[in-house]
């Protein structure tokens, strides 16, 4: 797509954490971000760049519809399930929402001619990887998800790709590492219930708003023997996704790209940037490890470099957490979850 055309982009998934971000890029870009969401999890308070059209990612028809009536000419589809733990316990809902919910995307895009797709995909199709704890990862690495949710993602990168050849769709499936941080407005954050991710952890063990956190093992083979995971801004991971929809590929093209900064940073190394960022120390012990937490998923980005002209530029750690603070501390929406004064409530805390 053309940039700046003012084009309707239909956002599935957009009143999520990273969907929300995307929204406000893509309006920053001139683009107008229709939100396709059934707010099972994304909150309406996100929805502040463009329309909201209420409706589940399963229903063909009203993704059709929305497709016509706002005149969309490419979709970018964050819609699913994304906790690992839950797909391990329920993996029939992840099979049907995100599988069968881009089967649905998919034939509706085809319907009413909508050409180009960024898909969000996750390092998660990597697995434990199968290199060396250090190395980084790129595309072509072994895929061997470690979990159902991991599944659910590689399938929906292979039926993308078999109808991009068929159809002459073009996509780009974007492999995020660890999503972390807020925008700098301060007006959209991360909100999920359960929180399970780190750093919103740690700061709601800081803060003393949540449990103290636990470290999940300090026994893996890294230099501190606890897991590496490269972090990557929310902000960052938006803008990839503006240059995927922008990208220069031809009909019937299926590009994955990973998206990441190419640094890992181990658990400790983020509860101490936490800890100077709230001025004092994260109260946290060292537990068990957690079932399928690989030691290390570091992102080679040169993919990403090469076909997007993308590169991480608001992603160092001490951007990541105090972007982070700055929104946990804020009374945005997700209250139930955050608290009533924008912070974590006691109850849902590590683990
Ligand atoms: N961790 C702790 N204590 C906690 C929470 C996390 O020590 O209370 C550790 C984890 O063991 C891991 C690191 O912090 O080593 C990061 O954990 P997160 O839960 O924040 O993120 P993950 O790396 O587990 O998950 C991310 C994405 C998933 C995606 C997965 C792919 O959030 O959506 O990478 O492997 F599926």
């Amino acid at each position: 797509m053309d940039r700046g055309t003012k084009a309707a982009v239909l956002v599935a998934g957009g009143a999520g954490y990273i969907g929300s971000h995307t929204a406000k890029a893509l309006h920053e870009r001139g683009y107008t971000p229709v939100v396709y969401d059934n707010l099972s999890s994304g909150f309406r308070e996100a929805v502040r760049w463009g329309p909201f059209v209420h409706g589940d990612i399963r229903d063909a028809r009203a993704l059709g519809d929305a497709m016509t009536a706002h005149g969309v000419k490419a979709v970018i589809h964050f819609a699913g399930l994304i906790e690992v733990g839950r797909s391990v316990v329920a993996p029939d809902l992840f099979w049907e929402h995100n599988v069968a919910g881009t089967v649905s995307l998919l034939a509706a895009m085809r319907d009413r001619g909508v050409g180009r797709l960024v898909f969000s995909s996750s390092a998660a199709v990597y697995g434990q990887g199968g290199r060396g704890a250090l190395e980084t990862i790129p595309e072509a690495a072994p895929k061997a998800p470690a979990s159902p949710y991991g599944d659910t993602k590689l399938a929906c990168e292979w039926m993308i790709e078999s109808q991009c050849r068929a159809y002459g769709l073009s996509a780009v499936a974007l492999r995020y590492f660890n999503a972390a941080g807020a925008d700098a407005s301060g007006l959209i954050g991360e909100a999920h219930e359960p929180e399970t991710h780190l750093i919103p952890l740690a700061i709601a063990a800081a803060l003393g708003d949540g449990k103290p956190l636990t470290v999940f093992g300090n026994d893996f083979d890294t230099p501190d023997g606890t897991c590496l995971r490269d972090y990557i801004h929310v902000s960052d991971l938006a803008e990839a996704h503006v240059l995927a929809l922008e990208a220069d590929l031809a009909a019937g093209a299926f590009e994955p790209a990973n998206v990441g900064t190419g640094t890992g940073a181990s658990v400790l190394e983020v509860v101490e940037a936490v800890g100077r960022a709230v001025g004092h120390g994260v109260p946290h012990s060292v537990g068990a490890r957690r079932a399928g937490d690989p030691p290390s998923l570091v992102a080679d980005p040169a993919r990403a470099r090469e076909l997007l002209g993308w590169t991480a530029s608001r992603s160092s750690l001490s951007q990541i957490v105090a972007d982070a603070l700055r929104w946990e501390r804020s009374p945005g929406y997700g209250s139930g979850v955050r608290g009533p004064a924008g912070r974590r409530k006691s109850s849902v805390g590590a683990g």
